[in-house]
């Protein structure tokens, strides 16, 4: 049973003056045990972010229990790139890092060989990366949602060099160890800031459809969690958190409000609870 992540996007929203209270009031409001939390403000706000969770407001007794994240690392290492933010410069900013959002994909044009070195610079520099995948609705319309996503996961991971599970990086609120080195966040491009959703289901086939290229690549696909993403809100979480395939979600706009990032990670505990009763029942079973 994989890990139940809640992973929200803060884009370009927050400032340093007011993102280290905004993540300080998220973490007071969603310490649920057994959901891997994760807030990715914009790069200029990952230091405050990351001193805000330190603070021992939050942080006592066992640390605050929530991930920092970057929205995007370059496919290059150093150079001559104006403005641009490479892996190593993230290491102790960032723990994770999302990759291949359909934002950048559209705005600045990023390719399945930038998305792959994006990954593979990510993990040399010890920072798990979410893998954002998703059609635009032509796609969808045309019947071609489910070539286009698992083209866009053959693009980025074929060939890849994935670290091994037991390889742990540097810090996190309560230790890396057992978290995975690739997530997946599926988000229909036309699901995304539109208040629209994809229904439970077609998000699950989708996963499916990823986990059926993973496997084909040779990645073990039954490690790999994989996220909703698109319009998600406290209200439709469940909808999603309801398909044993889909492993939690990756939250935008609702992941600026406290109030709702308290219910998802509530309604995500649930989940996560449900998923451990199963493993102890697994393992309290009798053998044969
Ligand atoms: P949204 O964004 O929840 O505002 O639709 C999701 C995302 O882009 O990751």
């Amino acid at each position: 049973m994989r890990t139940v992540i809640i992973a929200g996007n803060w884009k370009m929203n927050t400032t340093p003056a007011d993102a280290g209270e905004l993540a300080r009031e998220i973490a007071r409001r969603t310490r649920i045990d057994g959901v891997v939390r994760i807030l990715c403000p914009p790069f200029v706000c990952l230091d405050v972010v990351r001193a805000a969770l330190a603070s021992p407001e939050v942080a006592s007794p066992a640390g605050s229990g929530v991930w920092v994240g970057a929205q995007n690392v370059h496919h290059a290492l150093a150079g001559a790139y104006t403005g641009e933010i490479a892996a190593p410069m993230l290491v102790g900013l960032a723990d994770w890092v999302i990759v291949g959002h359909s934002e950048r994909r559209r705005d600045a044009g990023e390719t399945d060989a930038q998305i792959a070195a994006k990954l593979a610079n990510a993990w040399n520099a010890g920072i798990r990366p979410i893998l954002c995948v998703g059609e635009v609705l032509a796609d969808r319309e045309a019947g071609q949602a489910e070539a286009v996503v698992q083209g866009q996961v053959r693009g980025a991971l074929a060939g890849a060099s994935i670290p091994s599970a037991a390889t742990t990086s540097s810090g996190g609120p309560d230790g890396a160890a057992g978290l995975p080195w690739l997530t997946i966040a599926y988000e229909p491009v036309w699901a995304i800031g539109t208040g629209r959703n994809a229904r439970g289901s077609d998000a699950a086939a989708m996963a499916a459809a990823i986990r059926r290229v993973l496997d084909d690549l040779g990645i073990e696909s039954s490690t790999i969690p994989i996220l909703y993403g698109g319009s998600v809100t406290s209200a439709n979480i469940d909808e999603f958190l309801a398909e044993p395939a889909i492993d939690g979600a990756l939250v935008g706009g609702a992941s600026l409000k406290v109030d709702e990032m308290a219910g998802i990670v509530a309604r995500a505990g649930l989940t996560a609870q449900a998923r451990a009763a199963v493993r102890h029942g697994a393992s309290d079973a009798p053998r044969p």
